[in-house]
């Protein structure tokens, strides 16, 4: 009996002890790194350390990046790539699906590739591979895009028209390509399909039309863009400082994933052949943002890229609203994972079962603001000690506008100069931001009504802002409540309301 108290009162001692010598974070060293080699991202939570980011003591340079709309994703994809740029001279290539990245990347005086408007990628460019290689990849974007798989005659046929495609323009299948010659494209690819229906002989036209009419999606004109000699050297993408390539005006989701497959083989190749050490700092950042397609799917190079990741100084940032199209070979791989606010539970279940974080960091994770984070990191170490922590907010690059918006115009004469009385309301543009998002706007609303404050020079009458809101598609519930919690009484609100015809 009083051994056995003596146990419970030394294992409690020892349970103490252990969180006094071992807390929820890892050590200073191994988060405050050498600043010359390493990127600043904000201070941890509980010791206030400075967290700087460095891939040299971690498995792989890759990350992760997932949150709810508006939790600050391409905020910190931003940031993390204008101070990898300062500290590595990293260059950065962004699939930008939504095109979200475009006004910013002109700004940072990047370049911006618009597929669509006037830019074209002829996925049969070879970049140095050999012809049966990208066949190879060719097919496989197919499969993970179309149904051709399912089809084994249709895709031998497909799959041979492409390699024909390259002999009769004379390259060899086997070798690299020789120089200074034009590969073909898709058309003439189509075009052999044709020719083979018309000759008659083949003995399942059915077989051939379809792969004909599959193939016709990528290649019929004015929805060409794969399909045409290249406007843009993707061999140079890598070595281009900031490149965006935009994808949001593609007509359809099929075109922007085989755009953004197609990009990550080629620089898969070129990373394999270059193969960069580690040494030599971070030399290419590849950004997919919203790309779900490619980052679900198991064939796609995204988990490639991942898996071979360690040996090259190439990395890639996955950013994901939804941590579920995520494919788990990328969380289980990754060097990092930023986790910004979540707000469903089955994304945190998903989450806590790939990373394996306590309940402490659950419920941490569940009260993140705009802009807070719980990270997680594979530390290349024997040493035990807690691999996910916590940081105050991730301190950005870009400055915080101000906006305003004034009630001046509708108050009466006594209001006016009425001290206790506020005529203007200042917002910074973060906590306009979170207050929407709390209210359940959605993230493209947002964007529209910034834009919208912008043109009109960050200052606007209060009606102007619920009357554009509205015509947005918010409900008028939805702005009284704002009104309110920026502080402005129901008096005011209801004066406010009245101007507002319904
Ligand atoms: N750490 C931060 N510091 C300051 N402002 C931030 C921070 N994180 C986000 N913001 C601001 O919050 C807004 C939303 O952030 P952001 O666009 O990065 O969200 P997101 O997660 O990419 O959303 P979506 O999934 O809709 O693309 C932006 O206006 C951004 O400037
Ligand atoms: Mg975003």
């Amino acid at each position: 009996m009083t051994l056995l108290r003596i146990q419970t009162l030394m294992s409690n001692e020892i349970s103490k002890r252990i969180f006094i010598t071992r807390p929820p974070e890892p050590p200073s060293e191994f988060l405050f790194n050498d600043p010359t080699n390493s990127i600043f991202i904000g201070t941890s939570k509980i010791f206030k350390v400075p967290f700087t980011w460095t891939f040299s003591n971690i498995t792989n340079p890759h990350i992760s990046v997932v949150g709810i709309t508006g939790a600050g994703k391409s905020f910190f994809v931003k940031t993390f790539i204008t101070r990898a740029s300062y500290v590595w001279n990293t260059n950065a290539i962004i699939i930008d699906w939504a095109g979200e990245y475009i006004s910013w990347v002109k700004q940072s005086g990047g370049k911006v590739i618009a597929l669509s408007k006037g830019d074209y990628l002829n996925i049969m460019d070879l970049s140095g591979m050999k012809p049966l290689d990208r066949t190879k990849q060719i097919m496989n974007s197919l499969d993970i895009l179309t149904d051709i798989s399912t089809y084994p005659e249709q895709r031998r046929l497909t799959s041979e028209a492409i390699e024909q495609a390259y002999l009769n323009l004379g390259f060899p299948l086997a070798s690299p390509p020789p120089p200074g010659k034009e590969p073909p494209t898709l058309k003439d690819v189509s075009k052999l399909l044709d020719e083979k229906l018309q000759e008659g002989t083949y003995e399942y036209p059915a077989e051939l039309e379809n792969a004909i009419y599959r193939l016709r999606q990528f290649s019929r004109e004015g929805e060409d863009y794969f399909a045409n000699k290249s406007t843009i050297d993707i061999g140079k993408l890598t070595t281009s400082g900031l490149v965006d390539l935009d994808l949001s005006s593609l007509p359809d989701e099929r075109f922007r994933a085989m755009a953004a497959l197609f990009i990550l083989q080629t620089l898969k190749e070129k990373m394999r052949l270059e193969s960069w050490s580690s040494s030599a700092g971070l030399k290419t950042l590849v950004v997919l943002d919203e790309a779900w397609k490619v980052a679900s799917d198991e064939r796609s190079d995204a988990v490639t890229i991942i898996r071979e990741g360690r040996k090259y100084s190439f990395g890639l940032i996955v950013a994901s609203q939804n941590p579920t199209d995520v494919n788990e070979a990328i969380f289980s791989n990754v060097g990092t994972t930023f986790m910004l606010r979540i707000r469903f539970e089955k994304f945190m279940n998903y989450l806590q079962g790939s990373l394996n974080f306590s309940d402490f960091i659950r419920n941490e994770i569940s009260k993140l603001g705009v802009g807070q984070a719980a990270i997680d990191m594979a530390f290349n170490t024997g040493v035990r000690f807690p691999n996910i922590f916590l940081v105050d907010k991730i301190v950005g690059e870009l400055p915080l506008d101000t906006y305003s918006l004034f009630i001046s115009d509708i108050l009466s004469e006594k209001e006016l100069s009425d001290p206790e009385i506020k005529k203007e309301y200042s917002l910074d543009k973060m906590s306009i931001n979170s207050r929407l998002i709390e209210l359940g706007f959605g993230s493209e609303v947002i964007t529209k009504l910034l834009s919208y404050m912008n043109e009109k020079g960050r200052t606007l009458d209060i009606r102007d802002f619920i009357k554009t809101a509205m015509s947005y598609g918010v409900n008028k519930d939805t702005l009284i409540s704002f009104m309110r919690s920026i502080g402005i009484s129901d008096s005011i609100i209801l004066k406010i309301m009245s101007y507002i015809v319904v």
